[in-house]
């Protein structure tokens, strides 16, 4: 895509990736607008950088998407890209019974977060010359991390629901695009993931990133994701077995 000149809605651009994305696109020539709960993460990442601008969203409620579409919409008429990035991970082990507040939190954060916020805007994406959704997933979307199962799930879902967007908008000015992150240095799984030095360094994966989405490819993956991204057919599950194997030190 055009990486100038657009106008883009981040969801949960106060911190992680969101906020690498934020700020390299900024860079760039691009009004940005972030957004997420916290009022303080928001404020600090738009007064480092001048224009920026920021609105409060919950993604977990229906009338925070509407409310904020509204009033994005009539403060930004030429809003053309959206970026569907805020998520939670949190443990969610399945062979216990589960917790429901978790479970349900993590479905609504991720799978229903996104789905709602695209709807909300994507009439006023229709109506832009050129425009595009980007939704972050993940590779444990492609390879499930058994101990973030609900997590790993939602991820598969939207990957799913993605592909039908793209089938049903290929022949609008809307582009929809994948962006499925390695495990990468932030604070999404906790603190010590920020130096965990197993993850992907935040800076190095957003300037990967950037590379990538300045070209034509629907999925906007870095290269370390490839051997989640790939595994799919037949031996789906000795691959996904094996992962988590390593993943859990046996
Ligand atoms: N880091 C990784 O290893 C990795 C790998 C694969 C995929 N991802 C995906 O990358 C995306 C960004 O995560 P991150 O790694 O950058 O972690 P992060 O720093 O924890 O960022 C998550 C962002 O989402 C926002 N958010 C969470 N719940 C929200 C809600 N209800 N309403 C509005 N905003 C909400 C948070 O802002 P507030 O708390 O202020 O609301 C926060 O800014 C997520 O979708 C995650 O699943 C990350």
């Amino acid at each position: 895509m055009n990486l100038t000149g657009n106008t883009i809605f981040i969801t949960g651009g106060g911190s992680g990736i969101g906020r690498g994305l934020a700020e390299a696109l900024h860079a760039k020539g691009n009004q940005i607008i972030i957004s997420g709960r916290r009022k303080a993460a928001l404020a600090e990442v738009v007064a480092a950088n001048a224009g920026m601008d920021s609105i409060e969203l919950d993604v977990e409620s229906l009338d925070s998407i509407k409310s904020v579409a509204t009033t994005l919409t009539a403060k930004y008429p030429k809003l053309n890209v959206l970026i569907n990035n805020a998520g939670i991970m949190k443990d969610d082990v399945v062979d216990f019974p589960i917790d429901d507040t978790i479970a349900s939190s993590i479905i609504t954060t991720n799978l229903l977060g996104p789905i709602r916020m695209t709807s909300a805007l994507i009439e006023q994406l229709k109506a832009q010359p050129a425009a595009a959704v980007i939704t972050v997933t993940s590779g444990l979307a492609f390879t499930p991390l058994a101990r973030t199962a609900v997590y790993s799930a939602t991820k598969a879902a939207l990957h799913s629901f993605i592909l039908s967007q793209r089938y049903l908008l290929k022949d609008t000015n809307v582009r929809i695009l994948e962006l499925a992150p390695p495990y990468v240095q932030t604070e999404l799984g906790g603190e010590h993931q920020l130096t965990d030095p197993n993850a992907m360094p935040l800076g190095a994966f957003i300037d990967e990133t950037v590379q990538v989405l300045g070209t034509d490819a629907d999925e906007v993956n870095v290269k370390g994701v490839a051997m989640l991204r790939n595994n799919v057919g037949p031996d789906e599950y000795a691959f996904f077995s094996k992962f988590n194997d390593m993943m859990s030190g046996r």
